[in-house]
C-alpha cells in the first residue's frame, strides 16, 4: 500500500498528527510533503494546463515530485488546519494547479483505483468547509472513495488537545483505517464525479467541441462505451 500525505502547512501540529496516525494505522509506504515548504507556487492563471497539458505548467519542475507521489499512491491524504474557516492558502494554491484533472476536463483513469481522505482540525469551527475545500478536488479528480475527517481540537498545539478529544481521534482513525483497508484494490468512481462525467459526455455530443478535452475523451472512447472507472 502506497500512501502520500500532503500537509497544508509546514509544521507538525495537530492536523499533521491526525493524518500520520491514520496513515500508520492503514500501514504501508508513506511519503510526505509539506506546503509551502515543498511547493510554494501560486497558479499564474495562464491556462496552459487547460489548453495543452499539466506537464507544460510553468511550475511543473517544482510540482512534478508531488504529481508523481499522487499518481503512485493507493491512498492520498490531504490535510489542513482550519484557517479562517478554510484550508490554508498553500493548500488551495497547490490544488489550483490541478484544474485540468477535473472530471469536466481531462480526468485521469488511474484515479478510479485510489482512495483519499481530507482531514482538518480547528480550535472550534470551520472543519466542514475546510474538509470540503480539499474533498472538492479529490472527488472531481474522480477518486473512487473520498473520506472526510474533521476534528474540533480546542487547542492551538497538539500537546494541548484534551484527553477526550484525543480518544475520539484514535477511535475515528481506527474505524477509517479499517474501511480503507477493506477497499484496497477496488476500482470505481464517486457519485459526484460520475454525474459530471455523464453531463460532460452529453455536452460533448450536443455542443461545439471544446479542445483539447473533446479529443482526449474521444481517444479514451468515453464518447463510446468505455468509462474512466472501467479502464486499467
Ligand atoms: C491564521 C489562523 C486562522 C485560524 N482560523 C480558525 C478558524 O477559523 N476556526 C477555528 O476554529 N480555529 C482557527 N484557527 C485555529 C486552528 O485551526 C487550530 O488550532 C488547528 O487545530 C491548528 O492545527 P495545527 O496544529 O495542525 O496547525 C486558526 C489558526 C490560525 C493560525
Amino acid at each position: 500500500m502506497k500512501i502520500a500525505i500532503i500537509h497544508g502547512q509546514s509544521h507538525e501540529g495537530s492536523t499533521c498528527m491526525a493524518a500520520r496516525e491514520l496513515a500508520n494505522k492503514v500501514g504501508g509506504e508513506i511519503r510526505e510533503f509539506f506546503l509551502p515548504r515543498d511547493f510554494n507556487k501560486s497558479c499564474l492563471g495562464c491556462y496552459t494546463c487547460f489548453k495543452t497539458d499539466l506537464s507544460n505548467c510553468p511550475h511543473y519542475k517544482e510540482l512534478e515530485p508531488l504529481v508523481t507521489a499522487i499518481l503512485d499512491a493507493d491512498l492520498l491524504i490531504l490535510e489542513s488546519p482550519v484557517y479562517v474557516y478554510h484550508a490554508t492558502g498553500p493548500m488551495m494554491s497547490f490544488l489550483d494547479h490541478f484544474g485540468a484533472w477535473w472530471m469536466v476536463h481531462r480526468p485521469l483513469p488511474e484515479m478510479s483505483g485510489k482512495q483519499a481522505v481530507a482531514i482538518a482540525t480547528a480550535a472550534g469551527g470551520g472543519m466542514k468547509s475546510t474538509v470540503r475545500d480539499m474533498a472538492d478536488s479529490l472527488e472531481m479528480w474522480g477518486i473512487h472513495k473520498v473520506y472526510k475527517l474533521g476534528f474540533g481540537v480546542q487547542a492551538t498545539k497538539a500537546e494541548e488537545i484534551p484527553e477526550g478529544i484525543l480518544r475520539k481521534i484514535h477511535r475515528k482513525t481506527d474505524r477509517l483505517a479499517c474501511r480503507i483497508r477493506k477497499n484496497v484494490g477496488k476500482r470505481g468512481c464517486n457519485g459526484r464525479a460520475k454525474k459530471w462525467f455523464y453531463l460532460m459526455r452529453f455536452a460533448h455530443k450536443h455542443f461545439p467541441p471544446m479542445e483539447p478535452d473533446y479529443s482526449y475523451w474521444e481517444k479514451q472512447n468515453w464518447h463510446g462505451k468505455d468509462r474512466p472507472w472501467h479502464q486499467a
